[in-house]
């Protein structure tokens, strides 16, 4: 298994010490795995969207990742519509470009959620799972209605990482491992509870008639999404490895050995996985 490297560690603390002297607002530096963002549909990973799409629509996906999602958009809002995918990731939207180079109203763009610069030019702006880790989430819901046009609709979906489940009950060293994920989240001032503050952050960015509804993933061992749902806290502690253990909130051996009971506990015990999620809808008055 792929965790920490020592060369890294020290960059890491420092980019940290900036976050904390107050000069940049925490970052997600991790890259999010792209085997798992792969796996993503718009019809299962953003099931709420994916009801409001018909041809002609003009879509932003704002922090799109490999553009899974983003592609399935596109080809939702066909004919006479486009998507747009925009991350601040250069190397995931290599990637988008390359796995979706054939779809013609698709294009990727680098960019910041927190500074985009869009003005009042898509019927849809939508953020899926990526909200969560921007610690100005109202900033870059604000900046997200300025690329709507007026009477669109921005649409977001995130978790509540405070609510996931697992049954039975995961291997303690994972609860351990789990919370120091949560603890390190919080320092950075991600919110552990994004999807549940989604309201009020809409309502006030100045967006109308916002609802919200639940939206969790919940896969069973019988269920042919199994191996691919339940990957997903295994991937993501590998993919934060480097940075939990070098902010201190675990050891590089605390989380070999959650990692390693928690893959065997998923192979043999793991019945049912929860995670709570919402998605919120407003209007562009
Ligand atoms: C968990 S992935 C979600 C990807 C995709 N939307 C999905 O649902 O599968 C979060 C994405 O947000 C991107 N991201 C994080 N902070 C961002 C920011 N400030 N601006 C734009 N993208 C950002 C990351 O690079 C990553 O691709």
């Amino acid at each position: 298994m792929e965790v920490a490297k020592r060369s890294t560690e020290k960059s890491v603390k420092h980019h940290a010490l900036l976050f904390y002297c107050g000069k940049e607002m925490p970052a997600q530096l991790h890259r999010s795995d792209p085997r798992i963002l792969g796996w993503r549909t718009l019809e299962q990973s953003h099931r709420c969207l994916a009801e409001l799409l018909r041809a002609g629509l003009s879509v932003l996906d704002v922090g799109c990742g490999t553009g899974a999602i983003t592609a399935g958009i596109a080809e939702a809002v066909r004919p006479g519509g486009y998507a747009v995918g925009v991350d601040r990731d250069e190397a995931l939207l290599e990637m988008a470009r390359t796995e979706h180079a054939g779809i013609k109203n698709l294009r990727f763009e680098r960019g910041d959620a927190t500074a985009l610069t869009f003005r009042e030019q898509f019927d849809i702006v939508t953020s899926a799972r990526a909200l969560q880790w921007i610690a100005e989430p109202g900033l870059a819901i604000e900046n997200m209605k300025r690329a709507a046009k007026r009477g669109g609709m921005v649409v977001v979906l995130d978790y509540n990482h405070n609510q996931n489940q697992w049954e039975p009950e995961p291997p303690p060293g994972f609860k351990v491992c789990y919370e120091a994920f949560l603890a390190w989240r919080r320092a950075n001032g991600w919110d552990n509870e994004m999807a549940d503050h989604f309201p009020e952050l809409l309502q006030s960015a100045g967006l109308v008639n916002v609802s919200s509804r639940a939206q969790d993933e919940v896969v069973n061992r019988d269920e042919p999404e199994f191996a691919r749902q339940s990957y997903l806290w295994s991937g993501t502690l590998q993919h934060v490895a480097q940075q939990l253990i070098a902010a201190g909130f675990c050891t590089e051996v605390q989380l070999e050995e959650a990692l390693e009971k928690y893959n065997s506990w998923v192979k043999a015990d793991l019945v049912r996985q929860t995670l709570a999620m919402r998605a919120a809808i407003g209007i562009v008055p």
